[in-house]
């Protein structure tokens, strides 16, 4: 088990990653002293929230499970108001304690929940996925979609503790499993050199979703993404640099019509903008080639779904980190580390993005 502090501007918090954690659960809960317990979860980790209610009764507090559907849909304002609905039935005072157990979806509608509830109820986060482990429960952004714009709506708010236990990725499908390396691919070569190695040299046992290796790399995901978080909470600069692969990426999910799983949308776009940066000679062949072999090697392949690259081409100005029409790309330039802000001619992008595609 490790346990990293990460502060916040509303305080610090723990985030403890492991196996079978129900005593660490217990524990955080118990210091927090609620006045009252709310899980939300979806239907598929219901089973996971039931354990994590037991846990919660066995520490002599009250709980109870709200259900919420399967899939983006359940981030809208009707469902909000139905998890709202069920804190008040709950009767969660300030001195409550929302637990949100499950994806980045669920995750995201909860912690808001938590954040707009009484001005803000206290919230801890029970990532269920390696994506949510490694991404989604770290950094304090909650939201629900707009009815046309994705994460319109939302708050910045910090949790109380993230409890990530290991064990539940043993029900998660095998392809979510592994498309969720490709976030972990993009911390290591935007930000951390050591984890790129020990992604190399550890590929079977990660592959075969061995706990201790797993518990190394998801710590230092969290490290990766909580130094870039602290320096930048409200995402105003610096935290641009979590975005490596996702402007190509958030394209191809857009011009697919979210066919394509968010993992392999982001394998593409690293893929991309390694291209790019090669082209601009700010990085090496060596890193472009390390990248693809990586990739490839967690079953992220180069072959991209039949898009028409106009298509993909004209999604790119409307990713909401897209300034005045200019995308603000951000490039590889050796292992481990990436920068932002760059401005790359549209040529150059529809010349890249075109062969990608071919
Ligand atoms: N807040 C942030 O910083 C942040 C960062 C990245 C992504 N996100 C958001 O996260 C969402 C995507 O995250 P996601 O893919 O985790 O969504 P999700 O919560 O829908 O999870 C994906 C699927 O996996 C299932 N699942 C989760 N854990 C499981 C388990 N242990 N066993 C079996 N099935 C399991 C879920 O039920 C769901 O069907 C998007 O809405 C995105 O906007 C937020
Ligand atoms: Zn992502």
């Amino acid at each position: 088990m490790v346990r990293l502090i990460l502060d916040s501007s509303t305080g610090s918090y723990p985030v403890i990653i492991g196996s079978s954690l129900n005593r660490e659960l217990r524990a955080v809960v118990t210091r927090l002293d609620p006045t009252g317990v709310a899980i939300v979860t979806d239907s598929n980790v219901r089973p996971w929230a039931v354990k994590v209610a037991k846990t919660i009764k066995r520490a002599g507090l009250k709980t109870a499970i709200h259900v919420v559907p399967v899939g983006e849909r359940s981030k809208s304002m009707s469902q909000l108001h139905e998890v709202l609905a069920f804190l008040e039935r709950q009767r969660i005072d300030r001195g409550g304690c929302v637990i949100a157990v499950g994806g980045g979806r669920v995750g995201d509608l909860a912690g808001f929940a938590a954040a707009v509830w009484q001005r803000g109820v206290r919230l801890v986060t029970v990532p269920t996925n390696l994506l949510a482990m490694v991404d989604s429960s770290i950094g304090g952004k909650t939201g629900i979609n707009g009815t046309r714009s994705k994460n319109a709506i939302g708050a910045f708010w910090q949790p109380s503790a993230v409890v990530s236990d290991l064990a539940c990725l043993e029900t998660l499908p095998a392809a979510d499993y592994r498309d969720a390396f490709a976030e972990v691919v993009k911390y290591a070569v935007a930000m951390d050199r050591g984890l790129f190695d020990l992604l190399q040299k550890e590929r079977p046992r990660l592959l075969a979703a061995d706990r201790a290796m797993l518990e190394r790399v998801v710590f230092r995901c969290v490290a990766a993404k909580a130094l870039i978080v602290a320096k930048d909470e409200r995402e105003k600069g610096p935290r641009a640099i979590l975005n490596y692969g996702h402007t190509a990426g958030h394209a191809l999910e857009a011009a697919t019509g979210f066919r394509i799983s968010h993992g392999r949308a982001v394998a593409f776009g690293m893929r991309v903008a390694a291209r790019i940066a090669l082209s601009m000679d700010l990085c090496s062949k060596r890193l472009v080639e390390s990248q693809d072999a990586l990739l490839t090697a967690y079953g992220l392949p180069d072959k991209a779904p039949r898009v028409d690259p106009s298509r993909l081409l004209s999604a790119i100005p409307r990713d909401k980190k897209a300034r005045r029409g200019k995308v603000a790309w951000v490039l590889p330039r050796r292992l481990g580390h990436a920068d932002f802000g760059h401005a790359v001619p549209s040529a150059l992008v529809r010349r890249i993005v075109t062969r990608a595609l071919a």
